[in-house]
């Protein structure tokens, strides 16, 4: 499974980075304005400390300005993805852009059949939002099951990208399925490292150690 960081904040990204698994990072309009800094500067400085794919969203809503916008976005790094809507236009869109070759994530995904036209769109990745889902009293990992299973019927390129995860139940819900990314908030990868076991575990080791005589 590859991992992704979601949020905009440049620290939490160097924090994650610094682990050594971190595959890509997911930005959108309100983890940008999180930072209280202008989105080009966000941008630019995630690009330069990143190597692997860094999500921007596009905000037009019209296929030419939502085309317009992600070519300039596209401009700013090769490691550039661009997150369109899961509308009509974003659609549309995403036939356009991915035919000239820059990478479309269709994001705001809800449904196995948003998931089936993104795919056929030509998109290289979906995002299935689960927390928002669960928060509707639906069960998100259920739609992770059902694109699973229909990207794997049609052996379709498109990776399923695990978004709006709140928990570390989700990531390991979403590895047992099969998913291919799951994009995670610091917070929740924090918590991924944590058992009190290793905690009992390794504070008994480090005791046990200083009863070892130093010198013969
Ligand atoms: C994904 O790309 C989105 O940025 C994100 O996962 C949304 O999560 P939220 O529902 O916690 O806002």
């Amino acid at each position: 499974m590859k991992i992704f960081i979601d949020t905009a904040n440049i620290q939490e990204i160097r924090q994650a980075n610094s682990w050594g698994f971190l595959d890509g990072v997911t930005t959108n309009p309100s983890l940008i304005a999180a930072t209280k800094r202008t989105f080009r500067e966000v941008v630019e400085e995630i690009c330069a400390e990143i190597t692997g794919p860094v999500n921007v969203e596009v905000v037009a809503k019209d296929v030419p300005g939502m085309v317009r916008e992600g070519r300039e976005l596209a401009k700013i790094a090769n490691n550039i993805v661009l997150k369109i809507p899961m509308t009509p236009p974003g659609i549309q869109a995403t036939r356009q852009l991915s035919g000239e070759g820059i990478k479309v994530n269709i994001t705001l995904v809800f449904s196995p059949l948003q998931a089936l036209l993104a795919a056929k769109a030509g998109a290289s990745y979906a995002s299935p939002f689960i927390g928002r889902l669960d928060d509707i009293s639906h069960t998100g990992m259920d739609l992770i099951s059902d694109i699973v299973t229909i990207y794997n019927n049609y052996a379709f390129p498109t990776e399923i990208i695990v978004a709006s995860i709140r928990h570390p139940l989700h990531v390991l819900d979403a590895a047992r399925i099969g998913a291919g990314i799951c994009t995670i908030p610091l917070k929740v990868i924090e918590q991924m490292f944590k058992h009190p076991l290793t905690d009992i575990g390794l504070e008994k080791f480090l005791k046990d150690w200083e009863k070892i005589p130093k010198s013969s």
